[in-house]
């Protein structure tokens, strides 16, 4: 919340429209875009909770951001015009400029992590809605995973943590498997205009646990989300992916990842705590956790154990793999 400017609500009598500078038409929500640029927290916390607050105005509402990030209103474009049919207003906010509107909404309504309660929404909207919704915003053509008739696997590259260290080997065998491959690069997931039709266009990702696994939310639905859990992020793995998931439509597998396959066994040993008793660091406090498990670990997957993962997926997807062997 440091990077949330408080809103104060005063309740005063503000007099006649003439101490307006600015007269709207339509009631108002104010939001803040003060985060740091993270692909889940932004989905999550904001983008899921603006859906859940304004949808039901159908367009009819203004915007105004505070803690204004122009790169926010950018990349978020399409969502900010097709739920409210007004420029936003942000940047130019000060103090000697009243605008005045026929009501307010101050603070977007959060439900929960990558969620939305369907009961507490007006029009009782669901995870499904909220993906629609995405659909007709990035004109993403595939609702139905049995709408691509081939294995198409989008794997999430990760470069400086929870890195897959065999990556191309694991590339290797999902082609002989049948899959066919495609692996992000940093730079082309910010574009989500165009980012978000390559998800579309896929029935299975496959990531370790991390922000960039948020992009299920344009996979269409059946398709299948592949999750590798590091070594002790299991609590973290389900509870930001994995419980989210099925609400979106979507099959959930875990590969969960064994101290054999995680860096932290080579610079750690078998004996230490690290690896012997992760609740111990638990104990000491996120920060201990973060840093070790979350930034200070890569991963080399076991292919053998990995493959029946992959193979669970291609079955639910109606498949079987070209190969017996990885
Ligand atoms: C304050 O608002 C006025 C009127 O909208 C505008 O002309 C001015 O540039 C703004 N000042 C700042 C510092 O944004
Ligand atoms: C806004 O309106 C007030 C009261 O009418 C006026 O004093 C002020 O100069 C106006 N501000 C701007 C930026 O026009
Ligand atoms: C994980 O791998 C990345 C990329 O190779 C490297 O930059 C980073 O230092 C590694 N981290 C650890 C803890 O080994
Ligand atoms: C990989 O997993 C298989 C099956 O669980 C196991 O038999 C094998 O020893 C593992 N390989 C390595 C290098 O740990």
């Amino acid at each position: 919340m440091r990077l949330i400017t408080p809103v104060r609500i005063l309740q005063e009598n503000i007099g006649t429209a003439k101490s307006c500078n600015h007269t709207h038409k339509v009631p108002v929500i104010v939001f803040s875009s003060g985060l740091i640029g993270n692909l889940f927290h932004e989905i999550s916390e904001i983008i899921i909770p603006l859906f859940i607050t304004s949808h039901h105005f159908k367009s009819s509402v203004q915007f105004m951001i505070t803690d204004y990030q122009p790169w926010f209103v950018k990349k978020y474009n399409r969502i900010l015009t097709q739920l409210s049919s007004y420029q936003v207003i942000g940047g130019g906010l000060n103090t000697t400029s009243a605008h005045c509107f026929p009501g307010a909404v101050v603070g977007l309504k959060y439900h929960d992590n990558l969620a939305l309660d369907p009961n507490s929404i007006p029009g009782g909207y669901t995870m499904l809605d909220f993906k629609q919704f995405l659909r007709e915003t990035y004109s993403l053509k595939i609702k139905n995973a049995n709408e691509i008739k081939k294995p198409v696997l989008l794997l999430i590259s990760r470069k400086t943590s929870r890195t897959f260290l065999n990556e191309n080997e694991m590339v290797q065998m999902m082609e002989k498997m049948g899959f066919q491959v495609f692996v992000t690069n940093t730079k082309e997931m910010l574009n989500l205009d165009k980012f978000s039709k390559v998800v579309n266009s896929c029935n299975v990702m496959v990531g370790a646990h991390g922000a960039g696994l948020t992009n299920a939310v344009f996979l269409p639905e059946g398709a299948v989300l592949v999750q590798v859990v590091p070594y002790a992020l299991t609590w973290a793995s389900d509870t930001y992916y994995g419980q989210p998931a099925p609400k979106m439509g979507l099959k959930y597998l875990e590969y969960k990842t064994v101290a054999e396959e995680s860096s932290l066994m080579g610079s750690y040993g078998p004996h230490d705590p690290v690896i012997a008793d992760p609740q111990s660091l638990y104990s000491r406090g996120y920060q201990a956790v973060r840093a070790i498990y979350v930034d200070g670990q890569n991963m080399t997957i076991n292919l053998t154990k990995f493959r029946a993962t992959l193979v669970e997926a291609l079955v639910h997807l109606g498949h079987r793999p070209l190969t017996r062997k990885s």
